[in-house]
């Protein structure tokens, strides 16, 4: 579906997000206002999830990552974890859809606490995507910013003691190429709906330099035209990277 708002529909592409951010915020708000149990509400975001993906995709954003599962929300109630993992893996079980819908699928966040069968859901989407060019929709999965930091410094620590890398070659280049995004350009726009105003531990090394967007809508009531009016923000913000923006830079 094309860009709900005119003025979107005139901008030039290079001026949009590559990348956008999302953290999936206000599904229990949404059911207890309803009366409903709050897996509904993450049932709704689930479905609210998938439309937004493809709208992206097809208004030529090249990445969208959501925050679907904190390294903090296994302290949930099991149902409430549960259920989360269902909807997730009822979304990746129609591997046919994604085929069609030309989404390459990648999870951030470490597999090994999930379970068994969810993992391998995961990694198998991960490869039979990998082709899809559409769009690339990275799914924060147990993801916490700080415990993926940490997993890429390990790694670095590793690589250093196996004499693979020297402690010079540690670099913000380097570092960037072992965390979960690895290869991906960071994001330009994070936007949390619910009226939060926080970034709970969501890509804190990528977002150095993306715009922050909080709006009151609640996730499951999100829609294309929201999507549109966080654009609009972030393209009428100046962007500033230490001096220069972003055109300046450039040229
Ligand atoms: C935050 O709202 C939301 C979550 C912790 C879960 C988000 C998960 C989904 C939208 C489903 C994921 C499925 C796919 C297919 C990506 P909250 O429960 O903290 O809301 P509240 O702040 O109103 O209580």
């Amino acid at each position: 579906m094309a860009f709900e708002t005119r003025e979107l529909k005139e901008i030039s592409p290079q001026a949009l997000p590559k990348h956008i951010g999302i953290i999936m915020d206000g599904n229990g708000r949404w059911a207890k206002s309803r009366g409903l149990p709050r897996t509904a509400g993450h049932r709704q975001g689930a479905k609210v999830f998938s439309e937004i993906a493809k709208y992206c995709r097809d208004n030529g954003i090249r990445y969208l990552t959501v925050y679907a599962f904190s390294t903090e929300n296994w302290s949930r109630p099991k149902s409430e974890v549960d259920a989360i993992m269902n909807l997730l893996a009822e979304y990746l079980s129609d591997v046919k859809k994604h085929e069609e819908e030309n989404i390459r699928l990648c999870f951030l966040g470490e597999k090994d606490p999930l379970r068994e069968d969810l993992r391998r859901q995961m990694m198998d989407i991960e490869s039979r995507s990998a082709k899809n060019d559409g769009i690339t929709v990275n799914i924060a999965l147990n993801y916490g910013g700080r415990d993926e930091i940490v997993r890429a410094a390990r790694r670095l620590a590793q690589e250093c003691l196996d004499g693979k890398l020297s402690v010079q070659q540690i670099t913000e280049e380097s570092f960037s190429a072992h965390l979960d995004t690895s290869g991906q350009p960071d994001p330009d726009l994070i936007i949390r709906p619910s009226g939060e105003q926080r970034t709970s531990n969501f890509l804190p090394w990528q977002s150095t330099y993306a715009e922050y967007v909080f709006m009151n809508v609640l996730w499951p009531d999100f829609t294309a035209k929201d999507l549109d009016k966080a654009i609009l923000e972030y393209l009428h913000r100046s962007r500033r990277f230490g001096g220069l923006d972003r055109q300046e830079k450039k040229s």
